[in-house]
Protein backbone atom coordinates (compact mmCIF):
# COMPACT_ATOMS: atom_id res chain seq x y z
CA UNK A 1 0.00 0.00 0.00
CA UNK A 2 1.43 3.31 -0.80
CA UNK A 3 1.08 6.29 1.44
CA UNK A 4 0.92 5.02 4.64
CA UNK A 5 0.89 7.52 7.56
CA UNK A 6 4.28 6.95 9.17
CA UNK A 7 3.80 6.71 13.00
CA UNK A 8 6.03 7.59 16.10
CA UNK A 9 4.99 5.54 19.30
CA UNK A 10 6.32 7.09 22.29
CA UNK A 11 6.60 4.74 25.05
CA UNK A 12 7.79 4.53 28.86
CA UNK A 13 7.65 1.19 29.84
CA UNK A 14 6.15 -2.57 28.83
CA UNK A 15 5.01 -1.26 25.54
CA UNK A 16 2.07 -3.97 24.98
CA UNK A 17 0.02 -1.38 22.99
CA UNK A 18 2.77 -0.50 20.96
CA UNK A 19 3.38 -4.33 20.50
CA UNK A 20 -0.47 -4.41 19.54
CA UNK A 21 0.25 -1.48 16.72
CA UNK A 22 3.40 -3.13 15.23
CA UNK A 23 1.45 -6.22 14.63
CA UNK A 24 -0.90 -4.19 12.82
CA UNK A 25 1.11 -2.53 11.27
CA UNK A 26 2.79 -5.36 9.87
CA UNK A 27 0.23 -6.28 7.64
CA UNK A 28 1.27 -4.29 4.11
CA UNK A 29 -2.81 -3.20 3.74
CA UNK A 30 -2.60 -1.31 7.14
CA UNK A 31 -2.67 2.49 6.77
CA UNK A 32 -0.26 3.38 8.84
CA UNK A 33 3.55 2.31 9.84
CA UNK A 34 5.74 2.59 12.54
CA UNK A 35 8.61 4.91 11.40
CA UNK A 36 10.14 4.91 15.18
CA UNK A 37 9.94 3.99 18.33
CA UNK A 38 10.60 6.64 21.14
CA UNK A 39 11.02 5.95 24.67
CA UNK A 40 12.22 8.52 27.42
CA UNK A 41 13.22 6.17 29.94
CA UNK A 42 16.52 4.33 28.65
CA UNK A 43 14.92 0.49 30.21
CA UNK A 44 11.77 0.77 28.97
CA UNK A 45 11.00 -3.22 28.20
CA UNK A 46 9.43 -2.39 25.05
CA UNK A 47 12.18 -0.60 23.28
CA UNK A 48 13.31 -4.63 22.82
CA UNK A 49 10.46 -5.89 20.99
CA UNK A 50 10.36 -3.08 18.53
CA UNK A 51 14.44 -3.42 17.79
CA UNK A 52 12.99 -7.46 17.44
CA UNK A 53 11.15 -6.41 14.71
CA UNK A 54 13.58 -4.31 12.74
CA UNK A 55 11.66 -0.64 13.84
CA UNK A 56 13.99 1.82 14.56
CA UNK A 57 14.15 3.22 18.10
CA UNK A 58 15.48 6.15 19.90
CA UNK A 59 15.64 6.66 23.75
CA UNK A 60 15.33 10.69 24.89
CA UNK A 61 16.06 10.58 28.50
CA UNK A 62 14.05 13.19 30.21
CA UNK A 63 16.68 12.84 32.89
CA UNK A 64 19.25 14.71 30.95
CA UNK A 65 17.41 17.52 30.05
CA UNK A 66 16.72 21.05 32.12
CA UNK A 67 13.14 21.94 31.43
CA UNK A 68 9.79 20.18 30.18
CA UNK A 69 10.40 22.75 27.28
CA UNK A 70 13.74 21.48 26.18
CA UNK A 71 12.90 17.62 26.66
CA UNK A 72 9.88 18.21 24.49
CA UNK A 73 11.97 20.60 21.95
CA UNK A 74 14.45 17.11 21.68
CA UNK A 75 10.88 15.10 21.60
CA UNK A 76 10.18 17.07 18.78
CA UNK A 77 13.10 16.89 16.48
CA UNK A 78 13.72 13.43 16.94
CA UNK A 79 10.21 13.05 15.22
CA UNK A 80 10.45 15.09 13.31
CA UNK A 81 13.86 13.31 11.63
CA UNK A 82 11.83 10.23 11.08
CA UNK A 83 9.56 12.43 9.08
CA UNK A 84 6.64 11.07 11.83
CA UNK A 85 2.69 12.37 10.61
CA UNK A 86 0.93 10.74 13.82
CA UNK A 87 1.89 10.25 16.56
CA UNK A 88 0.61 6.96 19.25
CA UNK A 89 1.15 7.71 22.33
CA UNK A 90 1.51 4.12 24.84
CA UNK A 91 1.90 4.36 28.13
CA UNK A 92 4.00 7.62 27.44
CA UNK A 93 4.47 8.99 30.93
CA UNK A 94 5.24 12.53 30.31
CA UNK A 95 3.12 15.30 30.94
CA UNK A 96 3.60 17.53 27.34
CA UNK A 97 4.02 21.08 27.19
CA UNK A 98 1.02 23.34 25.44
CA UNK A 99 3.72 23.89 22.74
CA UNK A 100 4.76 20.39 21.68
CA UNK A 101 0.98 19.58 22.05
CA UNK A 102 -0.32 22.20 19.92
CA UNK A 103 2.32 21.59 17.25
CA UNK A 104 0.48 18.32 16.93
CA UNK A 105 -2.60 19.11 17.49
CA UNK A 106 -5.08 16.18 15.72
CA UNK A 107 -2.19 14.30 14.79
CA UNK A 108 -1.43 12.54 18.21
CA UNK A 109 -3.74 10.28 19.92
CA UNK A 110 -3.26 8.58 23.28
CA UNK A 111 -4.67 5.23 24.79
CA UNK A 112 -6.27 5.52 28.75
CA UNK A 113 -7.44 2.83 30.79
CA UNK A 114 -11.15 4.15 31.49
CA UNK A 115 -14.39 5.03 29.72
CA UNK A 116 -13.40 8.77 29.53
CA UNK A 117 -14.12 11.33 30.67
CA UNK A 118 -14.39 9.06 33.61
CA UNK A 119 -11.48 8.22 35.43
CA UNK A 120 -8.63 10.88 33.77
CA UNK A 121 -5.15 10.04 35.86
CA UNK A 122 -3.42 7.40 37.35
CA UNK A 123 -5.20 3.87 39.11
CA UNK A 124 -8.31 3.79 37.02
CA UNK A 125 -8.92 0.18 38.07
CA UNK A 126 -8.50 1.00 41.82
CA UNK A 127 -11.17 3.61 41.71
CA UNK A 128 -13.92 1.78 39.34
CA UNK A 129 -13.97 -1.12 41.78
CA UNK A 130 -14.10 1.62 44.43
CA UNK A 131 -17.22 3.23 43.00
CA UNK A 132 -18.76 0.02 42.58
CA UNK A 133 -18.87 0.87 38.83
CA UNK A 134 -20.02 -2.11 36.73
CA UNK A 135 -18.73 -1.16 33.40
CA UNK A 136 -15.48 -0.04 32.52
CA UNK A 137 -13.01 0.01 29.49
CA UNK A 138 -10.89 2.40 27.68
CA UNK A 139 -10.52 5.39 25.81
CA UNK A 140 -8.45 6.14 22.34
CA UNK A 141 -8.41 9.75 21.96
CA UNK A 142 -6.63 13.19 20.59
CA UNK A 143 -4.21 14.46 22.67
CA UNK A 144 -5.20 18.09 24.58
CA UNK A 145 -3.09 20.24 26.85
CA UNK A 146 -5.54 18.76 29.76
CA UNK A 147 -4.61 15.65 30.54
CA UNK A 148 -6.75 12.91 29.31
CA UNK A 149 -8.83 15.08 27.32
CA UNK A 150 -9.53 15.66 23.84
CA UNK A 151 -12.23 14.72 21.28
CA UNK A 152 -12.74 10.73 21.31
CA UNK A 153 -11.94 8.47 18.49
CA UNK A 154 -12.99 4.82 20.15
CA UNK A 155 -13.99 3.39 23.63
CA UNK A 156 -13.65 -0.45 24.39
CA UNK A 157 -16.45 -1.20 27.16
CA UNK A 158 -15.61 -4.26 29.43
CA UNK A 159 -17.98 -5.56 32.20
CA UNK A 160 -16.48 -5.29 35.82
CA UNK A 161 -16.88 -8.59 37.73
CA UNK A 162 -17.89 -8.84 41.90
CA UNK A 163 -14.96 -10.91 42.21
CA UNK A 164 -12.31 -8.53 40.26
CA UNK A 165 -9.27 -7.28 41.90
CA UNK A 166 -7.31 -4.21 40.42
CA UNK A 167 -5.08 -6.81 38.02
CA UNK A 168 -7.96 -8.98 37.02
CA UNK A 169 -10.13 -5.90 35.75
CA UNK A 170 -6.66 -3.98 34.33
CA UNK A 171 -5.89 -7.59 32.36
CA UNK A 172 -9.23 -7.43 30.68
CA UNK A 173 -9.08 -3.66 30.09
CA UNK A 174 -5.55 -4.29 28.42
CA UNK A 175 -6.64 -7.08 26.28
CA UNK A 176 -9.77 -4.47 24.86
CA UNK A 177 -7.28 -1.32 24.34
CA UNK A 178 -4.77 -4.27 22.05
CA UNK A 179 -8.24 -4.41 20.16
CA UNK A 180 -9.26 -0.45 19.74
CA UNK A 181 -5.95 0.82 19.52
CA UNK A 182 -4.91 -0.76 16.14
CA UNK A 183 -8.66 0.43 14.95
CA UNK A 184 -8.59 3.62 16.08
CA UNK A 185 -4.64 4.66 14.44
CA UNK A 186 -6.04 2.96 11.13
CA UNK A 187 -9.17 5.62 11.34
CA UNK A 188 -6.61 8.17 11.68
CA UNK A 189 -4.04 7.10 9.11
CA UNK A 190 -6.66 6.43 6.59
CA UNK A 191 -8.01 9.62 7.04
CA UNK A 192 -11.85 8.57 7.87
CA UNK A 193 -12.11 11.02 10.62
CA UNK A 194 -11.20 14.85 11.24
CA UNK A 195 -12.46 16.70 14.14
CA UNK A 196 -14.60 19.44 14.47
CA UNK A 197 -15.12 21.37 17.21
CA UNK A 198 -13.67 19.00 19.30
CA UNK A 199 -15.98 16.28 18.47
CA UNK A 200 -14.61 14.05 16.25
CA UNK A 201 -16.46 12.83 12.68
CA UNK A 202 -16.85 10.77 10.05
CA UNK A 203 -15.16 12.27 6.52
CA UNK A 204 -15.90 7.64 5.05
CA UNK A 205 -19.05 6.66 4.53
CA UNK A 206 -20.40 3.55 7.00
CA UNK A 207 -17.93 4.73 9.55
CA UNK A 208 -19.81 5.74 12.86
CA UNK A 209 -17.61 7.47 15.48
CA UNK A 210 -16.76 7.15 18.01
CA UNK A 211 -16.27 3.30 17.80
CA UNK A 212 -17.94 1.74 20.73
CA UNK A 213 -16.66 -2.03 20.78
CA UNK A 214 -18.68 -4.23 24.02
CA UNK A 215 -15.82 -6.93 24.93
CA UNK A 216 -17.72 -9.58 26.79
CA UNK A 217 -16.84 -11.47 29.93
C1 LIG B 1 -2.04 1.20 29.28
O1 LIG B 1 -2.99 0.78 30.22
C2 LIG B 1 -2.45 2.50 28.64
O2 LIG B 1 -3.83 2.65 28.53
C3 LIG B 1 -1.92 3.53 29.62
O3 LIG B 1 -0.71 3.00 30.07
C4 LIG B 1 -0.72 1.58 29.95
C5 LIG B 1 0.45 1.23 29.10
O4 LIG B 1 0.64 -0.15 28.98
N1 LIG B 1 -1.81 4.82 28.99
P1 LIG B 1 1.63 -0.71 27.87
O5 LIG B 1 2.98 -0.06 28.10
O6 LIG B 1 1.05 -0.36 26.54
O7 LIG B 1 1.68 -2.19 28.10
Amino acid sequence: MTGRKKTGILISGRGSNMQALIRAAQDPHYPAEIAVVISNRPNAQGLDFAKAQGIRTEVIDHKAYGSREDFDRALDSALRRHHVEIIACAGFMRVMTKTLVEAWRDRMINIHPSLLPAYKGLHSHERALADGATRHGATVHFVRHDVDSGPIIAQARVPVLKSDTPETLAQRVLDAEHKIYPKALALVASGALRVEGEEVVATAPGVTLPVVIPVLP
